[in-house]
């Protein structure tokens, strides 16, 4: 049988080549995609960029053994089932191995029909698994644009859905462009206010000298130049949403008239003499630490309270192990149907490149990476070199399963400051370290920069 396009994949992984090449004849044979590695440490090279649906793996390997890897797969992936296959079964080995998340475990020899039925068994798994994660995600009707699979973004749907049924305020935190106003969007929009106005502002964006009339309007004569009355963007959502994005650029003044609205749900127009009741939600985003700011009293605390009701923290692109491929994939069929060409290919170092750059600006980004390379890249396939010059240092040597603590160590700091072009101040913020403690390791482990 040929292999399906959409067929599922499989990772099978055994020192013995003769072994190899049965299983991958074998699981070809019944229409598997068949992908294979003689260790732990190719296996690991390879689920970096490959998506697996399952992974079949030896007990006993050269260095490191099948049972790291099953480690591996379930510390680091979460949508791959683990099948363990061993010449020397023992009941300590098997249980251990479940334990520690190996769906299956197949003693050798096997024939094809108990491989068959154990490899069926574990996708069956993987794809019930799939769909009550489908479930999770499909209590919300319109996702606005987000995307994302692993666990920070299941996460993530949760609040959303959490949030969308109440009308309670929300802090929406995170690092600039990982998507906190997508979030707020979401929320809106699978909300009841949803037919209702969602309006964004953003806080820093507007002259202090005119928050107060943009956001609650003004009567005429209120101020030289308010030559009729306007209703201001509080009217405007009425029954809807307002998402004050940046609320940390707020000056004292307007957190006070803020602070009002929040506690007596209640506004007044410039020049009014009467407050009106106002039905508005309020969400706010900030990239910043705004509890930070409380305690250095540059924000009003009894605001920040007010706003924190739900708090929702957005992580950033670096943290979301796997969503960066996912990601990478969603953005390049985007891009390339827009540009009516086919979506490109990358080479497996380009994946490793962008998988493991530091990406400082997050999805926004790492959106405007893919499309510039789909846009300047004549290749079918995209290579390290069609990347950015900053990014194409951020390859790996190999997996760090079978380093030191202190390689680790060099070849973390090493790759940050690659990623920084060499900018110690950055590299030290980074890795969270001061500028001293980062040269004195550059010393003591002799990096040049
Ligand atoms: N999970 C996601 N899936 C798809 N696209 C995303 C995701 N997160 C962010 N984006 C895209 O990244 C860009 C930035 O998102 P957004 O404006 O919501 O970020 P932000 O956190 O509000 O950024 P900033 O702090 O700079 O205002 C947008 O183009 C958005 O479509
Ligand atoms: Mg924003």
């Amino acid at each position: 049988m040929p292999s399906r396009k959409d067929a599922e994949s499989i990772l099978v992984v055994d020192d013995a080549p003769e072994t190899l090449e049965v299983l991958q004849r074998n699981l070809s044979g019944q229409g598997y995609r068949v992908l294979t590695a003689p260790s732990v440490e190719d296996a690991i090279r390879i689920l970096k960029v490959e998506t697996v649906d399952l992974v079949i793996t030896d007990l006993k390997l050269p260095k490191i053994s099948g049972m790291d890897l099953v480690r591996y797969v379930r510390e680091n992936l979460t949508d791959t089932e683990v099948m363990m296959i061993t010449g020397y079964p023992t009941v300590e080995g098997a249980v251990e191995a479940v334990k520690i998340g190996a769906e299956e475990f197949l003693a050798k020899p096997f024939t094809d029909e108990e491989l068959f039925a154990a490899v069926k068994r574990s996708l069956d798994t993987l794809s019930t698994r799939r769909i009550r994660k489908a479930q999770t995600t499909s209590k919300l009707d319109n996702l606005c644009g987000l995307t994302g699979e692993g666990k920070a973004m299941l996460r993530i749907y949760d609040h959303i859905s959490k949030a969308a049924s109440t009308s309670a305020t929300v802090l929406i935190s995170g690092e600039s462009g990982t998507g906190k106003e997508l979030v707020a969007r979401a929320i809106h929009y699978n909300s009841p206010r949803a037919t209702a106005p969602f309006i964004p502002i953003n806080c820093a964006g507007i002259p202090e000298g005119l928050f107060e009339s943009e956001l609650f309007g003004h009567r005429k004569g209120a101020f030289t130049g308010a030559i009729s009355t306007r209703t201001g963007f509080f009217q405007a959502a009425e029954g809807g949403t307002i998402f004050l994005d940046e609320i940390s650029e707020t000056s004292p003044a307007m957190q006070v008239k803020l602070l009002r609205v929040l506690q007596d749900k209640e506004i007044c127009m410039v020049g009014a003499r009467q407050a009106e009741k106002v039905d508005v939600r309020i969400m706010a985003a900030t990239n910043t630490d705004l509890k930070g700011l409380v305690e250095k009293s540059i924000f009003r605390e009894d605001l920040f309270f007010r706003l924190n009701v739900i708090s929702i923290q957005v992580p950033p692109l670096r943290e979301r192990g796997d969503d960066i491929l996912h990601l990478i994939h969603h953005f390049s069929a985007a891009y390339a149907q827009e540009l009516d060409v086919p979506p490109p290919k990358f080479t497996r170092q380009a994946y490793q490149a962008l998988r493991n750059y530091y990406w400082p600006g997050n999805v926004r980004e790492l959106e405007n990476v893919i499309q510039s390379v789909i846009v300047m890249t004549d290749d079918k396939e995209i290579d390290v070199s069609d990347l950015p010059q900053h990014m194409r240092f951020s390859i790996p040597e190999g997996s760090s399963i079978d380093k030191t603590l202190a390689q680790v160590e060099v070849d973390h700091i090493q790759l940050i400051l690659n990623s920084v072009d060499g900018n110690k101040t950055q590299a030290a913020q980074i890795l969270g370290i001061d500028r001293k403690t980062l040269r004195e390791k550059l010393k003591k482990f002799s990096i040049e920069t």
